[in-house]
């Protein structure tokens, strides 16, 4: 059974980097044998959360697609810029909703439990987005995913892909390369299909 891997930009940007980063996650993902699903976040629109939207509507329906995705794949790559230094309100919203919720309506949810992550960033900036992952890692570590340690950050984003939409630099495409194998060995396969 191969893995099944989940991969989204925490960018809505024409022409985000992020996203550019995601697709070559993709590459090298599907090259090395997993099952990807890529989405774009454009297409789950949520409002932002308000626990008495919550308590009156329950989870919307994006937030539930969100969460059926999250758990029937294995593993997820989110490539995600970073905002003054910390996670985009688009990801936090996102995880926020999936983390709240329970049930699809007929089955109960359990989307993050299982789960193994990998991250990246991209920015123009010099330091590539890194310090925006800490956040993320620690709002993932709070919902009980399991994030790997690898993680990479695409410096100076503008420049630094080649046409073949890799990153040019060679160590950041070996770091990105080692970021995908370690997701794929440690995610539990089949985990979501149980
Ligand atoms: C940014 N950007 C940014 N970049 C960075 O390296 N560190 C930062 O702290 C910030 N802060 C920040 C805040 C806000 C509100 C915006 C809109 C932007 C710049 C950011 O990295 C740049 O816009 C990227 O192009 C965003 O990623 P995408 O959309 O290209 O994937």
């Amino acid at each position: 059974m191969n893995a099944k891997i989940l991969v989204f930009s925490g960018s809505l940007r024409t022409g985000s980097y992020n996203t550019q980063l995601a697709k070559a996650a993709i590459k090298i993902l599907s090259a090395e044998g997993a099952e990807v699903t890529e989405i774009t976040l454009a297409d789950y629109p949520l409002p932002i959360l308000d626990a008495d939207l919550l308590e009156n509507d329950g989870a919307p329906e994006n937030a539930v697609k969100l969460a059926q995705l999250f758990q029937v794949h294995d593993g997820l790559f989110i490539a995600c810029p970073e905002y003054n230094s910390s996670i985009p309100p688009l990801l936090k919203n996102v995880l926020d909703w999936v983390s709240v919720t329970k049930s699809d309506g007929t089955h109960d949810l359990k989307p993050y439990a299982g789960l193994t992550v990998a991250l990246g960033s991209a920015s123009p900036g010099a330091l590539g987005g890194i310090r925006g992952l800490y956040h993320v890692r620690s709002v993932l570590m709070n919902v009980g995913t399991q994030i790997i340690t690898e993680q990479c950050s695409v410096a100076n984003a503008g420049k630094s892909f080649a046409e073949d939409g890799m990153p040019s630099d060679e160590r950041t495409l070996s770091l990105l390369k080692k970021t995908c194998r370690s997701l794929l060995e440690r995610v539990t396969v089949g985990r979501g299909r149980v």
